[in-house]
Parts: C-alpha cells; structure tokens; sequence
C-alpha cells in the first residue's frame, strides 16, 4: 500500500475510534432514573460516588437489585464507605448481557469487580463467580460468601448498551464479609501541609492566601477532588502575572487548578477530554475547563493558552482525593488569549484547523469578558520556561485528535 494511503486509512481508524466513543457516553444515574424500582439503589450510587465511577468505564456490568431486596444495602449504621465497598461488588469489570449471560458454559465463571480493583479486597475476595444452574438459572455469588449465604439469582436485563454497559437485576445483596467489613472514615487531609511537604509548597502558599479558593477546595476534598498543583519552579515563573491578577482573578485562576472528581492517574490518562473545575462552578457564566490528553507515561493538561502542562508526579492518590504536581501554571483562556498554533503542523493529509472537540475557541477570546478580569488578560505566554517542555508531536497528536471529523472526510478521500 501506498505510504500515504495507508496513513490516511491509519487516520481514519482513529477518527472512526475517537467518534465511536463520544457517541458512547453514558450516564448510570439517568439509565436507572428510569425505573423507580430501583430507586434506592441508584441513590446510593450517587450517595458513594461509585456512579461517576460507573460512567467513566467501559466493558462493565451493574448489578443492581429492587428497593424491596436491599437489605444489607440499606442498614443503617454503615459507614457510607462500606457502603461503597458493597457497592463496588455488584460492578462486574466484564462485559454480561443477557445473551452472553445465558451462553456462558456450564460451571463457573469468576469475574472481577470494581471492589478488587480499587485495591481493598485481599487475594481472591473482590471476584464474584457467576454459577450456571440446570434449568437456565444463572447465580451470582461473592468469592468471599460464607457457606451459609445463599446466591444471588439473576432476575432480567434492565439494559444493555453492547459492550460497554450491562445492568442485571439479581434477586438479593452480594454478601461478602470482605465488603461488608467497616471501614474507619479516612483521617482528615490537611491540604496545606500535604502540598507544603511535595513539590507544590508556593502553590500551597497561595492557596492558603486566599480564603475563598481554599475554603471552596477544602470543602470539596471529601466529595471527590483532583488538584493540580503546579511545582515551586513553575510558581515562580507565573509569580509576575500572578500579582498582575486582580483579587477576583487570583481566586478564579487557583480554583481552576482544582476538578470536583476524584481521578487516579489511569483514570485521567484513559478520559481524555474535557474537565470543568471549580472555577466553572464558582465563577457566572464563564467555562474554565481544559483538555485532558494522555501523553506518554502522564497526562497532559491543555487550557489552549500556551504549551499543555503536564503531570510530572504523583503527590497523593486516595479515593476521593488526588493530588498531582504539574510542570506549569494552568491559564484559563477566559484570564489570558488563546495561543495560535504553536507550530505549523505537518500534517500530509489533514486540515490543521484548530477546531476543537469541545467548544470553538472564537467562544473564548478575550473581548468576551465582560468584567473586570478583561483587565487581568496579558499577552499569550510564551515566556514560562517550561512551555519549551512540550515539544511539538503531542500537539500534532492532538490536533489529529481533535479535528477527527474532518480527517475522516479527508481520509475518506485520499482512500478513495
Ligand atoms: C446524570 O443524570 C442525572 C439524572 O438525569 C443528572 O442529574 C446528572 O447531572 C447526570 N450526570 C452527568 C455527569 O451528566
Ligand atoms: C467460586 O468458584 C471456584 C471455582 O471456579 C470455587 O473454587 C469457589 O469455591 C467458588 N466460590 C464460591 C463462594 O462459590
Ligand atoms: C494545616 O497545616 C498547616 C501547615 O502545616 C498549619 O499551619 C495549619 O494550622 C494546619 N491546619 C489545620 C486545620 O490543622
Ligand atoms: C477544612 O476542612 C476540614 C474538614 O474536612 C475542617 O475540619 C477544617 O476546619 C477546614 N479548614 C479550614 C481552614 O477551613
Ligand atoms: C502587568 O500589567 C501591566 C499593565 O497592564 C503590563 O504592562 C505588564 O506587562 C503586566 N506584567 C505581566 C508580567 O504580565
């Protein structure tokens, strides 16, 4: 095959992969919202935080159980985090329509659960056999299950979206002593002294300068939080635009730093897309969000305002709070102009339109800003030296990304 041809059909696998899985976003809480039947269960599943779990995976199956048969689910006196852990059991990280259910061999299948992998579960408990029965009758039972507790059958399918998504109705909680076992409430973070101790001690600095923003993010740490804080050296550069920011500007740009979900760092390199921050939610009318992109080992965090930023280590990774040092300071491009092309991109067989998955980047130029932060908006940067990290192949990369339509039309021509 010819090389640019085969190029081209290389470009549109991807823009063909990228487009199957925007279509594909689904929403746990809005699929069960549908049958009150399961009101309680899907409560919980916001309650715990396993539904925004839920929505970012792929290739799993749900089993939720009726308000009647909650039992064990809806004991009052557990901690919300064993409910978690419980929770946790009933996601299969497997694939199980009620086709494939039905046509697996007779015998036992052994799939592992949400539960095993976030790292709680010992040895073997964490996997949930699935039994076939004589007569067609399928049975889930929790590895960990003592003798004496009895299966959970299958009742139907509440849903399926082929292969992603699978929800089951079973006829009763998994027990599983491993699951059910309390757990103590996480000992409280002191994010000043957790920032202070790695990498991030001027950011610390900053954020413990300013009540609004820290108080916003101090109060999100238990609810699901990812923080990027940039490392001392990148503060220190962004110092003499940071002073230029006005009061209201410094609490918007430090909030931005902030996202109200917890991400580890697989999570983050396998969502790539958009994130809102708590800028979004605490500043009217305007966006702060930016791209999440997988880089190499690491994500990278792209604002459009000068080079990606990238995650350079880990600082804390505990459900619900991560942590990671970054190598520059985030500039929301609602604060500073949106950067041209950094470099003219080869691209052989694509347009370089810097069109964007998300949102046109016309949305965001600087004389949108209608108050007083239009006052805080310098030039584009390129002047933080870490934005020469960044060398130019991930944002040809991304630019392969994020005009994956019209690779598709101009891939669809060259193969023609
Ligand atoms: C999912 O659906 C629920 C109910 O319709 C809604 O409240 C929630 O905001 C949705 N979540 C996302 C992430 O869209
Ligand atoms: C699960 O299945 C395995 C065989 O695959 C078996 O050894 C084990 O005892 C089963 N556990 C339970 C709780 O049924
Ligand atoms: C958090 O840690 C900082 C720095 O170690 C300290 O000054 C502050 O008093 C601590 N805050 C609380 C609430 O313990
Ligand atoms: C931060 O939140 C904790 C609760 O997690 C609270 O005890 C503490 O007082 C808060 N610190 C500040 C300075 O608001
Ligand atoms: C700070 O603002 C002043 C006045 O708008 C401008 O002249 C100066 O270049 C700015 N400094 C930085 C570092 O952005």
């Amino acid at each position: 095959m010819e090389p640019r041809r085969r190029l081209a059909l290389a470009v549109l696998a991807v823009a063909l992969a990228l487009a199957a899985t925007a279509a594909e976003g689904y929403n746990i809480t809005k699929i069960l919202g549908e049958y009150p039947e399961y009101s309680q269960f899907n409560k919980l599943l916001t309650e715990t935080r396993l539904a925004a779990d839920i929505n970012k995976r792929r290739t799993i199956t749900v089993l939720a159980v009726a308000n009647g048969d909650m039992g064990d689910l809806a004991a009052s006196g557990r901690t919300l985090q064993t409910k978690r852990h419980m929770l946790q059991m009933h996601v299969l990280v497997d694939y199980y329509g009620g086709k494939k259910l039905h046509q697996l061999a007779h015998g036992v299948t052994a799939c592992s659960t949400m539960f095993q992998e976030s790292g709680a579960a010992q040895g073997m408990s964490g996997y949930v056999n699935i039994t076939q029965r004589r007569g067609g009758k399928v049975t889930f039972t929790a590895e960990d299950a003592s003798d004496s507790s009895s299966p959970s059958s299958y009742v139907k399918t509440v849903k399926e979206i082929p292969y992603d998504l699978a929800v089951l109705q079973i006829d009763s909680v998994l027990a599983s002593p491993e699951a059910e076992a309390p757990v103590a409430a996480p000992a409280p973070v002191n994010i000043t002294e957790l920032l202070s101790k790695k990498y991030c001690k001027s950011f610390a600095g900053l954020l413990a300068a300013d009540a609004e923003a820290f108080s916003n993010i101090n109060a999100t740490k238990d609810n699901g939080l990812t923080l990027f804080c940039p490392v001392d050296s990148a503060v220190a550069s962004f110092m003499p635009k940071y002073k230029n920011l006005t009061a209201k500007g410094r609490t918007a740009i430090l909030l931005f730093h902030a996202v109200p979900d917890y991400y580890s760092l697989q999570l983050l390199e396998s969502n790539s897309g958009k994130v809102s921050t708590l800028a979004t939610s605490n500043v009217a009318k305007k966006d702060y969000s930016f791209d999440v992109d997988k880089d190499g080992d690491t994500a990278s965090l792209d604002t459009k305002v000068g080079a990606a930023a990238s995650v350079t280590a880990t600082v804390k990774d505990d459900d619900p709070l991560a942590v990671y040092a970054i190598s520059k300071f985030l500039q929301p491009k609602e604060l500073y102009k949106v950067a041209k092309d950094l470099a003219p991109a080869p691209a052989p067989a694509g347009p370089k339109k810097k069109t964007t998955k998300k949102k046109p980047s016309a949305a965001s130029s600087p004389s949108d800003d209608d108050d007083d932060e239009s006052a805080d908006s310098p030039e584009a940067s390129d002047d933080d030296a870490a934005d020469k990290d960044n060398a130019a192949v991930p944002s040809v990369l991304a630019g392969w990304v994020t005009t994956a339509a019209a690779a598709t039309v101009a891939a669809l021509a060259l193969a023609a």
